[in-house]
This record gives structure tokens, C-alpha cells and sequence, in this order.
């Protein structure tokens, strides 16, 4: 199929490129014209394992092009995916602005059938309102449909995600638009569950809440096992082996990040608020996820005394392992937390640490490692469970820490093993 993907940010260009492999013909267009000439020489604007070689190897198949001339994507194409991005404003709404303006220059060059399906993650009804923008600003007499077809993949295992999906949901009202994306994820061994468009936009955000929801849940279990000496990963493991409930999305740790779950649960809130019920259930589940920030900054107080003057080291910045996205990590609130407490930070992210410069500057130390990061710190922090913090050199790390302090923010490590070692070990629900 001739398939044009509008917006080339994380979801657009894995979009874009595993549609490619499947054996389209893709054109990715965004009007930022810097970000299609990285593309066009070869770099990517995202860090997503596998996705630089997957674009090569698509560019030199003549199945993937980029351009920054929407109109001519649009002109191009059979089926248009709108990639967009749809941020938080400050009520918590998405703003949808982007969604309209791609709607409408849709409207202006489209000259036969195309289906439109909204990728991006938006709040239910936006496909009304595509729908009405596309018929109100059209001069050609050509016909269209819309549909949602939202995506589920993880950052950092976005292609995997996309290749072996647990089901693809499609939103569609009418038979046709159906078949067509039927047909698109033909190549794919995957359930495809068909509903209308807006229990398509109500699934991914019911989806993300939900996990979110399990989350701030053993979060909160976390503060229970803390006061009373329970361990949470035993407590989480007796819960999640029972079939009903498994065990993933059950980690207990400083909080959910990154730039789907903060954004989307407000999202979700607001427009059910909007469509007049008060989903209390998600304002708890976002409030957990806030304090779980604020308890680190507790807990520190109690295993250190005073913060003011104290040297915290902290490894991991990014939201999770294997990315170098900060949006809205733990890691960012917690360290702007301690510095207005006056303590210096001296950190150490193996990928993310770029970002971190341009959104901390010189307020805080940038580290080569992390045994630089522990050097003459009062304790560290662990706020990203990548998996190069798992096996360390223990007494080069205690031998050169001010004090062998050390809080497992994300509970990878033995809590015994450190106490035997000579560090004072705080975890989040276990001593
Ligand atoms: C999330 C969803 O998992 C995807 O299905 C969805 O497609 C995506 O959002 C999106 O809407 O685009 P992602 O943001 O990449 O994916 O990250 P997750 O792996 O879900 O992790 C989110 C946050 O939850 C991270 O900060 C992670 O550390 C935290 N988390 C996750 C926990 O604290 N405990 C857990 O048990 C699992």
C-alpha cells in the first residue's frame, strides 16, 4: 500500500519503518525540515533500539522516503496515519492543536479515497472532530474515512512491540476502512479486535491507566511493607502468581514516567470529567505517583539527617532502562527536589545523560561513571534499574562514598548482601 505517515517523532518513524518492512511504500512528512534532513543524511531524532538500521535498510529498499512537503504526502498516499504529538496543557487536557492543523491541510490536498487513521494517542471524540475539519475545509469532491488505530509499544522495545503485538485495535465505522487495515496488518500473527472509533481512542487510554494503575497500586502497598517490615517484592511476587492478576506492571519503584503514562492518565481524567463522571480512581492513581516522588526526599532525611550541603550521588536519569527519554522521569522531579533542599548531585546516565544537561544545565555534576558518581557522595540513589548497575564493584563503591549509604529507588539489588557488605541499604517497601 502507498502509506503516508504525518510526524516523524517516536511514534511516526516506528510507524513508518515496521510498516516499511511489512512491504509498503512509506513517506514520512513533517514540516520540521531540520529533523527530515537528519533523516534524509542518515541520522535519527530518537534513540530506539534497532530503528536506525530497520530505516537504512528500508531507505535503500526504495520502501521509505522522508519529505517536509505534506501536501505532496498526502497527494501520494492510499491510507494517511497522523502521528502527531498531542501534549499535556496545564489542566491536563491534550492539546489537539497539531491534530487540526494536519487535518486541515489533509483537507486542502486531498484529490481521492484516502483513510485517516489517527495514530497518535488522543482522548476520545477526536475523530469526530477530524472528521468534521476534513468535510468542513475540503474542496475536492473526494471521499474519506477515519479510523483509530492506537499502538501499545514500550519505548526501547517499540519493534518488537510492533512485529509481535498482543492484539492490534482498530476503530472504524464502516466496513471498507476495515478491510484496509485488515489488510495492513495482514503480515502480522497478532488478534485484531474491531470496534468503533471511540472505543478504539477510550482502549488506549483505558490501557495505559490500567497499567498505571497497578503501579501506584503496589506503590502503595510499598508504604505499608515499609512501615511494617514486609518485603514488597515477596509481597508483589504472592499477588502476581495468581493468574488473574500476573505479575507484570507489579515492580515497585519511585514511580511511573515517561511520555505516555503521566500525560495520558491527566488526559484521561480531564475528558471524563469533561463527559461528566469524576474518575476519582485516576486522580488517586496520579497522586500516589507524585508522593512516591515526595517519600524519596523523606526517606532520605531519616537514613542521612540533613540534606542541606550533603553530596547524593544518582544513577540513572532517564524513565526506564534502555532509552534516553527524561520526559516527565522520576529521576528529574527527585533530583530538582534535593537541590532546592541544597544538596549537590552528582550523576550518571548511561545514554540520557545529553538530555539531562540541556534540561538540569550546571545545576548539577555530570559523571563519566557511576563509581565517579558515588566518590565522595553521602549516599546514592538508584533511579533507573538499568542492567550495568547490576553487577558493580562493591568496595571500590564503598570505599570511595563519604558514607555507604545507598537507596535502591528501583529494588534491584539484595538487601542483605549490601547490610553484609557495610551499607546502610534502604529500598522502596524493603529493609
Ligand atoms: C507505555 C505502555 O507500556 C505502552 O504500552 C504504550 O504504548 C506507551 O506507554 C505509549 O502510550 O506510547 P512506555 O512509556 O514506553 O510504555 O513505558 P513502560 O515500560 O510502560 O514504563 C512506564 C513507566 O512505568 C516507567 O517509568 C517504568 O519505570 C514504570 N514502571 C513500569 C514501574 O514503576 N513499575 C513497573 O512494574 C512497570
Amino acid at each position: 500500500m502507498n502509506i503516508s505517515i504525518i510526524g516523524t517523532g517516536y511514534v511516526g518513524l516506528v510507524t513508518g519503518t515496521c510498516f516499511a518492512e511489512l512491504g509498503n511504500h512509506i513517506i514520512c512528512a513533517d514540516n520540521d525540515k531540520s529533523k527530515i534532513d537528519m533523516l534524509n543524511k542518515g541520522g535519527v531524532p530518537i534513540y530506539e533500539p534497532g530503528l536506525e538500521s530497520l530505516i537504512k535498510k528500508n531507505v535503500a529498499g526504495g520502501r521509505l522516503e522522508f519529505i517536509s512537503d505534506i501536501s505532496n504526502a498526502v497527494k501520494a498516499s492510499d491510507v494517511i496515519f497522523i502521528c502527531v504529538g498531542t501534549p499535556s496543557t496545564d489542566d491536563g487536557s491534550a492539546d489537539l492543536s497539531a491534530i487540526e492543523h494536519v487535518s486541515r491541510e489533509i483537507a486542502k490536498h486531498i484529490n481521492s479515497y484516502k483513510l485517516i487513521v489517527e495514530k497518535s494517542t488522543v482522548p476520545v471524540e477526536t475523530g469526530e472532530w477530524v472528521k468534521k475539519t476534513i468535510n468542513e475545509f475540503k474542496k475536492s469532491s473526494a471521499e474519506f474515512d477515519v479510523a483509530s488505530n492506537p499502538e501499545f509499544w514500550r519505548e526501547g522495545s517499540a519493534i518488537d512491540d510492533f512485529m509481535k503485538p498482543d492484539r492490534v485495535v482498530i476503530g472504524v465505522d464502516n466496513k471498507k476502512s476495515e478491510e484496509i487495515l485488515k489488510e495492513l496488518y495482514g503480515p502480522l500473527d497478532t488478534k485484531i479486535v474491531v470496534t468503533n472509533i471511540k472505543g478504539a481512542e477510550i482502549i488506549k487510554h483505558a490501557s495505559n491507566s490500567f497499567l498505571a494503575t497497578k503501579i501506584s497500586f503496589i506503590n502503595a502497598l510499598s508504604n505499608i511493607c515499609d512501615k511494617t517490615g514486609a518485603d514488597i517484592n515477596a509481597v508483589a511476587e504472592g499477588i502476581g502468581l495468581d493468574s488473574r492478576i500476573n505479575t507484570h506492571f507489579l515492580k515497585a519503584g519511585v514511580g511511573f514516567g515517561g511520555s505516555c503514562f503521566p500525560k495520558d492518565i491527566k488526559a484521561f481524567i480531564y475528558i471524563a470529567e469533561k463527559l461528566g463522571y469524576p474518575f476519582g480512581l485516576l486522580k488517586e492513581v496520579d497522586k500516589i505517583n507524585e508522593l512516591q516522588k515526595k517519600n524519596v526526599v523523606k526517606k532520605l532525611k531519616d537514613l542521612i539527617w540533613n540534606l542541606k550541603g550533603k553530596v547524593i550521588g544518582v544513577w540513572g536519569i532517564a524513565f526506564k532502562p534502555d532509552t534516553d527519554d527524561i520526559r516527565s522521569a522520576p529521576a528529574i522531579d527527585i533530583i530538582k527536589m534535593l537541590l532546592e533542599e541544597g544538596v549537590k548531585i552528582k550523576a550518571f546516565d548511561p545514554v540520557a545523560m545529553d538530555r539531562a544537561k540541556s534540561e538540569l544545565g550546571d545545576k548539577i555534576t555530570y559523571c563519566k561513571d557511576i563509581y565517579e558518581a558515588a566518590a565522595s557522595s553521602d549516599c546514592v540513589i538508584v533511579m533507573t534499574e538499568w542492567n550495568e548497575f547490576k553487577e558493580i564493584d562493591w568496595k571500590k563503591v564503598k570505599e570511595s562514598m563519604h558514607q555507604p549509604v545507598i537507596f535502591d529507588g528501583r529494588n534491584i539489588y539484595n538487601p542483605a548482601k549490601l547490610k553484609e557488605l557495610g551499607f546502610k541499604y534502604c529500598g522502596i517497601g524493603r529493609r
